[in-house]
């Protein structure tokens, strides 16, 4: 897999306009979209089929965390959208994991394990004993030196690949930059470098 294509933006975003902008921009230097629940909640499904329209593969992350036939309901809407990957919350459990898989054949369905906001003190305030390294593996992604914003597990592109990450969810540092499709490239210069 070439570095870029490891790369998937994540476009939350509430404005169409914006989020088209940035697809446009970054086509040909990133490997995919996210399509999250912010753009998602604001703008409908349809914004899923005008990003795929960039034909790179959008990652539809709802993060579904539902009684069982209620996720597998919406994992078949989501199938008809044209994303390549959806995401549900492991916390769901397997049944709900097992229907979502059933429902949505032809996607990755992707498992959120602990979401990266979370430190020691935020899980045991919820009664999840022990720290969130035991539930987890994927960190937050960012560049060295870029912002952590909410993120509190964090790793760089390069540690991520190293430690096996083969697709990389990034967004704010690409988003947020001056000139995205070049913090885009940068990021791939720093996995080949890693
Ligand atoms: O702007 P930032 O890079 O923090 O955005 C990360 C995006 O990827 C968010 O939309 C978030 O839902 C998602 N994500 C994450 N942490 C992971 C994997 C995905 O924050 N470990």
């Amino acid at each position: 897999m070439r570095p870029e294509e490891r790369i998937f933006v994540a476009l939350d975003t509430p404005e169409r306009e914006r989020a088209l902008d940035l697809a446009a921009r970054l086509a040909g230097k990133v490997g995919g979209f996210k399509v999250g629940l912010e753009a998602f909640v604001a703008l409908g499904p349809s914004i899923v089929h005008d990003i795929a329209a960039s034909g790179l593969p959008v990652f539809l992350d709802l993060k579904l965390h539902d009684i069982p036939n209620t996720v597998a309901g919406a994992a078949a809407s989501a199938s008809r959208l044209g994303a390549s990957f959806l995401t549900v919350h492991a916390l769901g459990g397997v049944e709900m994991m097992r229907r979502a898989v059933e429902a949505f054949p032809s996607a990755s369905i992707l498992a959120v394990t602990i979401l990266t906001s979370h430190d020691d003190e935020s899980l045991r305030r919820l009664g999840i004993a022990g720290p969130p390294g035991d539930a987890v593996v994927v960190p937050g992604i960012r560049p060295a030196g870029s912002a952590e914003n909410d993120q509190a597990r964090i790793a760089t592109p390069a540690a991520a690949v190293r430690a096996g990450a083969d697709r990389l969810v990034i967004g704010r540092p690409i988003t947020q930059a001056a000139d995205p499709a070049a913090a885009a490239e940068e990021i791939a210069r720093e996995i080949a470098r890693g």
